[in-house]
């Protein structure tokens, strides 16, 4: 998120011009930076063919750059998730199916790195499918608990809340004490610049701003798993270090909330 408050001051900076992206169609996501030079060209190119490469079981004749599937995996390619360079859908309405998100699994402790001890079976993560002979590890399903929350001026609006289960699971139940972090495949456009960003002007920057990055929204679906519809409900979740922010907003007139959220979807 700092990255992303400072990605937006280059942008600014720079006036926009050499970031902006002349063609805003379906493929806007996916294309070079402008002024790529021609062996920076060249692996942009190739990179864009592996993200997009749909990987496959070995042995094979003719597609041995390809082999590398499994035996257990996610999905066929990287653009499958990071769908045309930008975010991953939302949990499927009808069956909660999540496809290009990933579930995180753990269990209390912590793994050689300080990070979340890996379940003993299931390891750090879901993997749904597996190669012919190898069961898939299971799905989560996303199903959503929808409840009334009555704003200052008697408006209701409806907050839905995500229920997160599991389905077909191969290798035995995860077991008490098992902790998941359901997120969704992020945009990969910009990583780049941030990249070129030194981490003490990052810090810096934070710092001189009072370490409270921007927030930056995308479109359709809110939040880190998807369960925000619309930017108001968004503001609704927020809770903790937000929730004054929450109340304030759950207070305005709606006018006012109008013109906030007209505000936030033309930054
Ligand atoms: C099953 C869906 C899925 C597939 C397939 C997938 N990703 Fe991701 N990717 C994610 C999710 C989810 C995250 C965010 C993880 C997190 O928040 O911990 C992520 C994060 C990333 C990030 C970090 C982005 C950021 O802003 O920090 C990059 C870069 C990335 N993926 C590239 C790739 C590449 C390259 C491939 C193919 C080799 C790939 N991904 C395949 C789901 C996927």
């Amino acid at each position: 998120m700092k990255r992303a408050a400072l990605f937006l001051a280059l942008v600014c900076l720079s006036g926009g011009a050499p970031y902006e992206n002349p063609a805003l169609d379906g493929d806007a996501f996916n294309r070079p930076i402008s002024g790529l030079g021609e062996t920076p060209m060249r692996n942009f190119r190739a990179g864009g063919g592996l993200f997009r490469r749909a990987w496959i079981i070995g042995p094979s004749v003719d597609e041995n750059e390809s082999i590398g599937l499994g035996p257990l995996y996610n999905r066929l390619s990287c653009i499958a998730c990071h769908v045309k360079g930008g975010r991953g859908a939302a949990p499927d309405p009808e069956n909660g199916a999540v496809r290009s998100m990933v579930l995180r699994l753990g269990v209390p402790g912590r793994d050689a790195h300080g990070g979340p001890a890996p379940h003993p079976v299931y390891g750090g993560q879901l993997q749904p499918d597996g190669i012919p002979g190898v069961p898939g590890e299971g799905r989560a399903i996303v199903t959503f608990e929808e409840g009334p929350v009555t704003l200052g001026d008697g408006a209701v609006v409806s907050l839905r809340r995500p229920h997160l289960s599991f389905a077909d699971l191969g290798y035995g139940a995860f077991g008490d004490g098992v902790t998941t972090s359901l997120r969704n495949a992020p945009p990969t456009f910009g990583l780049g610049l941030l990249e070129a960003a030194p981490d003490d002007d990052i810090l810096a920057y934070a710092r001189t701003h009072g370490g409270r990055p921007n927030l930056v929204w995308d479109a359709a679906n809110y939040l880190h798993d998807g369960r925000a519809r619309t930017l108001a409900e968004a503001i609704l979740w927020h809770g903790g270090e937000a929730q004054h922010a929450r109340d304030g907003f759950a207070a305005l007139s709606s006018g006012e909330r109008d013109a906030l959220l007209a505000f936030l979807t033309s930054l």
